[in-house]
This record gives C-alpha cells, sequence and structure tokens, in this order.
C-alpha cells in the first residue's frame, strides 16, 4: 500500500504557554548490574516554543542519549517527557512515530539515510508517507538549498560524510517540522559549508518560529543559539541564555 493516507496524529492537548519539551527528573541506566551505567541522573528542561537551544558538553557526557529521549526514539529509564503536549513515555513506537511525522525533525550523529534509495528519495519519501503532494519537487528544493542539488540521483555510498549528512538536514527539513533536533548537524562539515548550513538553520527557526535543539560542540553555532545548555555527567550543569 505504498504511500496511502497516513492516520491522523493524537491530537496534542493545549499547550498553554506554548511549553515545547518538558523533561522532569529524567533518568536513563544503560546495561545491568554489576555493568550498569548510569548516563542521565535526573534531567529537568522546559523549552518554549520558538527557543533555539544549544546542548554542550564533554564526549560521552549523555548529550546523544538526551536528546534520543527527548525525541522520543529511546525509552527513559524514570521520569517524564511530554512534548508539544503529548506524552512520550505513554505512548506506544507506532503512536510516537506518527506524532513525530511532520511536526518533529531529526537529524542523527549517524544519518540513517537508506542505501538503496537515492538522495532524491530519502528527502522526498518521508514527504509522500506524510501526504505531501508535490513530494519530489519539494525535496528537490530542499537538497538544492543544502547545497545538493547536482547529487540528486546519487545513492548514500556515493556521496561524501558531509554530502550525507546535508541529505539528513534536507530530510529532516523538507516537512516544516515546528521542532528539529540536531545531533552535531555540522560535525561533518568544512567551515564555508557548516555556516551556509547555519544559516538556513537559523532562516527556518527566525521565519517559521521553529524551535531548534542543536547539540553542538561548535562555539559559534551555539552563540547563535539564544540559550545555552551544558551536560556534565548525567546532569545539567549549565543553562544559560546568550547575550
Ligand atoms: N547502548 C549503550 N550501552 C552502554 N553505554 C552506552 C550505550 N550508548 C551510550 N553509552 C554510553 O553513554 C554515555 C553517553 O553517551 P552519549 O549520549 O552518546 O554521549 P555524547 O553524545 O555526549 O557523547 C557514554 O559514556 C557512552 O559510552
Ligand atoms: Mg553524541
Amino acid at each position: 500500500m505504498p504511500f496511502s493516507a497516513s492516520p491522523q496524529p493524537p491530537a496534542p492537548d493545549s499547550a498553554p504557554d506554548s511549553i515545547v519539551i518538558e523533561a522532569r527528573n529524567l533518568t536513563l541506566s544503560l546495561g545491568r548490574a554489576p555493568a550498569q551505567v548510569q548516563i542521565l541522573r535526573g534531567i529537568d528542561l522546559t523549552v518554549t516554543a520558538g527557543e533555539s537551544v544549544a546542548l554542550l558538553g564533554p564526549s560521552g557526557s549523555g548529550k546523544s542519549s538526551l536528546m534520543a529521549l527527548l525525541a522520543g526514539l529511546e525509552r527513559p529509564s524514570g521520569g517524564s517527557v511530554r512534548v508539544a503536549g503529548l506524552d512520550f513515555v505513554g505512548l506506544d513506537e507506532d503512536r510516537l512515530a506518527i506524532a513525530r511525522r511532520g511536526r518533529i525533525g531529526i537529524v542523527l550523529q549517524a544519518f540513517h539515510l537508506l542505501p538503496t534509495m537515492t538522495a532524491l528519495e530519502n528527502v522526498a519519501v518521508p514527504l509522500e508517507l506524510a501526504g505531501e503532494a508535490n513530494a519530489f519537487a519539494r525535496a528537490a528544493s530542499e537538497l538544492d538549498a543544502v547545497g545538493l542539488g547536482h547529487r540528486l540521483t546519487h545513492y548514500p555510498a556515493q556521496l561524501s560524510g558531509g554530502e550525507q549528512q546535508r541529505v539528513a538536514i534536507a530530510r529532516a527539513l523538507a516537512p516544516r517540522p515546528a521542532l528539529l533536533f540536531a545531533d552535531e548537524p555540522t560535525g561533518n562539515l568544512d567551515a564555508a559549508t557548516g555556516s551556509a548550513i547555519m544559516d538556513l538553520l537559523f532562516a527556518r527557526h527566525r521565519e517559521a518560529g521553529a524551535t531548534l535543539f542543536v547539540i553542538t560542540h561548535d562555539p559559534n553555532l551555539a552563540a547563535r543559539c539564544g540559550r545555552i545548555v551544558e551536560l556534565g555527567d548525567g546532569h545539567i550543569v549549565d543553562d544559560r541564555t546568550t547575550a
């Protein structure tokens, strides 16, 4: 049943003060005792609509893990996550996928492109699944926006790491999500390309009021965000607004 109309996502309850992300006492431990590792030790975080948040912290501090919980890709060991008024911990996989579709864009550190699809198909097929009529035209224009207009028919294996990263960014941006998670989105890019991608992310943030949640080691990218949250050893060790 290719690309039949998708079921409607569950209606979000009213989000009074436009809280987009609300995490309470989130914990994550992996493995079993005695080898159990405490990755997150009690995270409280509230993000309101239209914020741009940079998540910083040393390698191994739990940044990718926290993003996976906030994006509903992994389940916490304890605590709660509400995103756009939806209880992510209480939703099953299918309902989570439906809840995310079109609303939440995610760029993972490993890009997770489908190897059997071209760059264009990687971006267009999720759009079609979301019911977009002009999926291929929209996908082509998104790829053009990340500087890959000349790579539409290439397969991921034929693309450099930086190009694959940009396909993943185009795929996440194409549905115009209200909330975008990105895990080191400029990590594989040279300075000039990284700067162009940042411009694109922040243009979407400004024009569409999209909320940005970006993990980065790049001080230039962090400085462009309105807020910097720093993770250390499973805790939030700093949370500040930028000037
Ligand atoms: N599946 C896993 N099992 C055990 N430990 C893990 C697993 N995934 C990640 N970790 C550990 O969790 C910690 C945090 O990882 P991660 O969230 O990827 O950190 P960051 O993104 O800040 O570099 C690291 O010490 C990592 O080795
Ligand atoms: Mg990481």
